[in-house]
């Protein structure tokens, strides 16, 4: 078994302030992963986890919160018990209203004299991030101390901006750790070093060589019980915003000079300020909004959206986005990129896939001509892999072209050596470390390039094209890249 690197832990005493301690994320995401650094031994001996929230509640209840609630979302083998008494030592708690300065003393009176790096990580609504970073520097708490903001930050480019400008009144932006979490995606990093630790593919990584790209991130999941969220939200700002555009710029960015958060984040930048701007017809054309209507999810009957608890009315909200766009540069010019997301799935499933153009003279036949069958397919969920599709000749005589595919499985390889996207990004956060956090100026090129979108669907009077559950969204989505004369892959043969 190949042992997973530990490069970069970083073994200085911390204090860990979650605001949201008794909310979902803290549940599902954040405490778990915090447990398995601590499992992993990555967290410093002296690294202290306090849970803030409004619930009544004292460090022994919350303690008994945290064993009901946080460790059945504790992934991999049984739970050992000496490991978990020590992970609860780690952990104290603090009733405040975060919304008011004056209850924050008793945070400062938690938090003491103790040395050692502060972070202050928000898992509450956007609409608290302004007045907790407020009250963290009346108490005095800001200064030197780290601050975790999760998405959605904001709901548009006017109100994000107006987040990050009074943020960043009292953080600087190297205190600042925006969180996409697919940017700590195990597979994600791999597309890093896919690209830029081969040089097998960078010379056929550009328009000469490469036809199409696709990126598809789809959930078999509805709203999940988020339907009063999700419906003032919708997938474009949930996942196209920030995931997908996140995504899409490491595909296509150039090559940084270093690993540097900086050198990294110039180069997503570039790609995001590159993208091609999308006028009131080209939406039309290029954007498809689906919405989900009853249907099975492996046999299962479910709802349709409008269904969903807390989902207005006649909402015309989208859960299902698939749209082309192209990247205006020397390296991409005229190459379709085509995303899609969307719930209530066909599969779950993220996968990029680089479609490389047919050789330009087939001396073997049409065969050698098919689209995608020179194609590089990368999976980063489930069972993350990459495979390469190539054409090779059926035994026999003649000479009849057939797919062949080269798959290199990563579990297989490494044999379970994986990391949750959220311990990364928790230990990138502790040790200081910003390249997998989106810099403001990359978070506003893409609300700049999705506010198009959302101000065209807000005057249109047509609605989100209707899809049964359990399919891979409306037709129009098909039809989109059949114009481009391609498909979605599980649309081939
Ligand atoms: C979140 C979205 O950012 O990503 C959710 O708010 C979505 O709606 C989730 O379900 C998908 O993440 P993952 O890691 O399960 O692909």
């Amino acid at each position: 078994m190949t042992k997973r690197s530990t490069a970069g832990s970083d073994h200085s005493p911390f204090a860990f302030v979650l605001f949201g301690g008794t909310g979902d994320l803290a549940m599902r995401k954040i405490l778990p992963a915090l447990f398995a650094a601590h499992r992993d031994g990555l967290l410093a001996a002296d690294g202290r986890i306090v849970g803030v929230a409004q619930t009544a509640l004292d460090t022994s209840g919350y303690l008994q919160w945290v064993r009901e609630h946080v460790k059945p979302h504790i992934a991999g083998a049984s739970i050992d018990d000496a490991t978990w008494r020590s992970f609860l030592e780690r952990i104290a708690y603090v009733q405040l209203d975060a919304s008011q300065p004056e209850t924050y003393s008793a945070l400062r009176d938690a938090l003491g004299t103790a040395s050692g790096r502060r972070i202050f990580y928000l898992a509450t609504g956007p609409a608290l991030f302004v007045p907790i970073c407020g009250a963290l520097a009346s108490a005095g708490l800001s200064e030197g101390s780290r601050i975790v903001l999760e998405k959605p930050l904001g709901y548009d480019l006017e109100s994000s901006n107006a987040i990050n400008d009074a943020v960043g009144q009292i953080f600087n932006e190297d205190q600042i750790y925006r969180i996409d979490h697919y940017l700590g995606k195990e597979a994600v990093q791999n597309l890093l070093a896919l690209r830029f630790g081969n040089s097998l593919f960078e010379p056929l990584w550009r328009r000469e060589w490469v036809e199409s790209i696709q990126i598809t991130v789809a959930e078999e999941l509805g709203v999940e019980g988020r339907g009063n969220f999700y419906d003032q939200t919708g997938a474009l700002r949930d996942m196209v915003q920030n995931h997908l555009l996140q995504l899409l710029s490491i595909i296509a960015m150039e090559p940084p000079g270093s690993m540097d958060a900086d050198a990294v984040r110039d180069e997503k930048l570039r790609v995001l300020r590159a993208l091609k701007p999308l006028p009131a017809d080209e939406i039309r054309r290029s954007v498809v909004r689906g919405q989900y209507h009853p249907g099975a999810i492996k046999n299962t009957p479910v709802c349709a959206y409008h269904a969903e608890a807390g989902v207005r009315p006649g909402s015309t909200t989208e859960t299902f986005v698939a749209l082309k766009v192209e990247v205006e540069n020397w390296r991409w010019a005229g190459v379709p990129f085509f995303l899609r997301t969307g719930k209530r799935l066909a599969g779950r499933v993220a996968e990029i896939v680089v479609n490389f153009r047919p050789v330009p003279h087939s001396a073997l036949g049409p065969s050698a001509l098919r689209p995608g069958s020179n194609r590089l397919t990368i999976r980063l969920q489930p069972n993350e892999s990459i495979r390469l599709s190539a054409l090779a000749k059926q035994p026999g005589m003649g000479m009849t072209l057939q797919g062949v595919h080269l798959d290199l499985a990563f579990d297989e390889f490494f044999q379970q050596d994986r990391m949750e996207a959220y311990e990364r990004l928790l230990l990138d956060v502790i040790g200081g470390r910003l390249a997998l956090f989106v810099r403001r100026d990359e978070q506003e090129a893409a609300w700049r390039w999705v506010a198009p979108i959302i101000e065209d669907w807000g005057t249109q009077a047509s609605l989100p094209k209707p899809y049964a559950s359990g399919t891979w969204g409306p037709a129009a989505s098909s039809a989109l890249l059949a114009r481009h004369n391609t498909c979605w892959p599980e649309e081939e043969n």
